[in-house]
């Protein structure tokens, strides 16, 4: 393929514009804006990506002025801002936030929103585009799309877009997916509907379809003549704090993290090939990798491939942590599991007999993400004699976060007379090779859905195919008369033994991180 057709070429070459906008952000006086809407959008500014005469509405149920509004997110911003804060550059972009009380369900308050954004329009002399952002508690997402319907807010003005943006959790089971993708449907089309799954942004796994498809060396390796198993790890070394039991408890790591953030990583590694990078293109072979997935009905397939488990007391890094059902918020009862390791299978003739291990827990040693690729040893070993050669492969780590990056494990010779042989890394760093931090994921996506690129955001069949998988899982935990045990695991470990098991009667082992 000549240069001139490679598909990742004007994707690589091109930055996305964003186009004028008013943003409107229900439930702005949450964690979400303080920490990441607004620190990303500073850092927009800061790069000089924001849209001339933009503006940003917080809509939330406390009486707040701008000034106060400003005056909270500065603080956050101080604390949150990737590259720092500036106060010269603050006071200039802190005059685009503006701060409109409201309840959700009131009428009322979304023509006062909407005399608002007209008058910003009149100001500007041109009507503006409007991304309408719903960072609220999942309940209210009903009522303010209904009342953004009733108030003709979801009408594009003079040929201008209406878009808008659902955060997670999206739903809590396949039913009630249905039912809000029904309910956003009635409002706003598709194409102008962005669910964030903030992992699609992180500059690592935008990088995982490059590394696979823009180079040739990898992709006719990529498949289960080569590719023994994959491993998907997300670990974190926090527990409930902030007072995150209360809604953590209601979901578990599966339903938190397994549903969208790992399946989506998984979709990236396993998808095949698409025709181009347009948002449907790469969402049509997404979704197909999740399609695939061997379903785990009833409690005996369940039992056998998904281990779960709760956290006792034990330390991270020397600080005493209490167990699971003793943290805030948290049911002393709790059937909620905070940690769960899976083996999947994907039935497609690429995957064919190759495990997908996938991990995500809290209160484990450290926080990381990584891939791990690990290719099947070679038919026959000259130098196998060494206990580490037995148990050596090539490895191809992909380094979500932190330490972004890639690594290759090769076997080498030893320098010296005797041919002894050792594993060795050939490792690339973000942070060495580019010398830049990389953008926050909420900047790119925020920037994407402000340019009308869907294609990091998950589309309704995406979220609805991978809760019909979780719910199978989720029904023979909690509605069977059998259900597979909850295990138990000490904070600062590494998980429960069962999950090592898991990997155990299968010949292989977790790799350490
Ligand atoms: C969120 C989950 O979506 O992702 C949290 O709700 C989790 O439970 C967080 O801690 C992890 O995100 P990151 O970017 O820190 O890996």
């Amino acid at each position: 393929m000549s240069e001139q057709e490679n598909p990742f070429q004007e994707t690589l070459l091109s930055r996305h514009r964003a186009e004028p906008c008013n943003v409107v952000i229900f439930g702005a006086t949450g964690d979400l804006t303080n920490r990441k809407l607004i620190p990303a959008f500073y850092n927009i500014a800061a790069a000089g990506d924001l849209p001339p005469q933009f503006k940003v509405v917080g809509f939330a149920r406390r009486e707040k002025t701008d000034e106060g509004f400003r005056t909270e997110l500065e603080a956050g911003n101080r604390k949150n801002s990737r590259q720092g804060h500036n106060d010269e550059l603050w006071s200039s972009f802190s005059q685009c936030i503006h701060y409109h009380r409201s309840e959700f369900e009131d009428p009322a308050g979304y023509v006062q929103l909407k005399l608002l954004l007209d008058k910003f329009d009149q100001e500007r002399g041109a009507p503006a585009n409007r991304l309408f952002y719903l960072a609220s508690a999942p309940e209210a997402f009903k009522s303010i799309l209904e009342m953004i319907r009733a108030a003709g807010l979801n009408e594009g003005v003079g040929g201008k877009w209406a878009r808008v943006v659902c955060e997670k959790p999206f739903g809590k089971d396949l039913a009630t997916a249905r039912g809000l993708n029904a309910v956003v449907a009635e409002t706003f089309e598709e194409k102008d509907t962005y669910r964030i799954d903030h992992y699609l942004g992180k500059e690592t796994a935008q990088n995982i379809m490059v590394l696979r498809f823009a180079n040739s060396i990898f992709e006719p390796n990529w498949n289960s003549r080569h590719i023994d198993h994959v491993q998907i790890t997300c670990a974190e070394n926090l527990g409930m704090e902030g007072g995150r039991g209360g809604y953590y408890d209601t979901a578990g790591a599966l339903r938190d993290m397994v549903q969208n953030h790992l399946f989506q990583l998984l979709s990236l590694v396993a998808m095949e090939p698409p025709t181009d990078l347009s948002a449907d293109s790469v969402r049509d072979e997404k979704v197909k990798v999740i399609r695939a997935l061997r379903p785990l009905i009833g409690p005996e397939a369940v039992g056998m491939n998904v281990i779960r488990a709760q956290y006792t007391a034990g330390s991270v890094d020397g600080v005493p942590r209490v167990g699971y059902r003793q943290e805030d918020r948290v049911n002393p009862e709790s059937k909620t599991e905070p940690y769960v390791a899976l083996r999947l299978m994907i039935d497609t003739w690429r995957w064919q007999g190759v495990p997908f291990y996938i991990r995500v827990g809290k209160q484990l040693p450290k926080k990381a993400t990584e891939i791990s690729v690990h290719f099947k040893k070679p038919p026959q070993v000259p130098f196998a004699t060494s206990d580490l050669l037995k148990n050596s492969e090539n490895t191809l780590v992909i380094r979500i976060q932190p330490d972004e990056g890639i690594a290759l494990r090769i076997l080498c010779k030893q320098p010296g007379q005797a041919m002894n042989v050792q594993q060795v890394k050939m490792d690339f760093r973000y942070s060495s090779s580019f010398g830049k931090a990389s953008p926050e994921a909420y900047e790119r996506l925020l920037l994407d859905a402000m340019a009308g690129d869907a294609t990091l955001f998950a589309r309704r069949d995406e979220v609805e195919s991978a809760w019909k998988f979780i719910d199978e899982i989720e029904h023979a935990w909690h509605k069977s008369a059998t259900p597979p045990p909850m295990h138990e695991y000490p904070a600062g470990s590494w998980g429960p033994k069962e999950a090592d098991d898991l990997l155990r009667t299968d010949g292989r082992e977790w790799r350490l991180l």
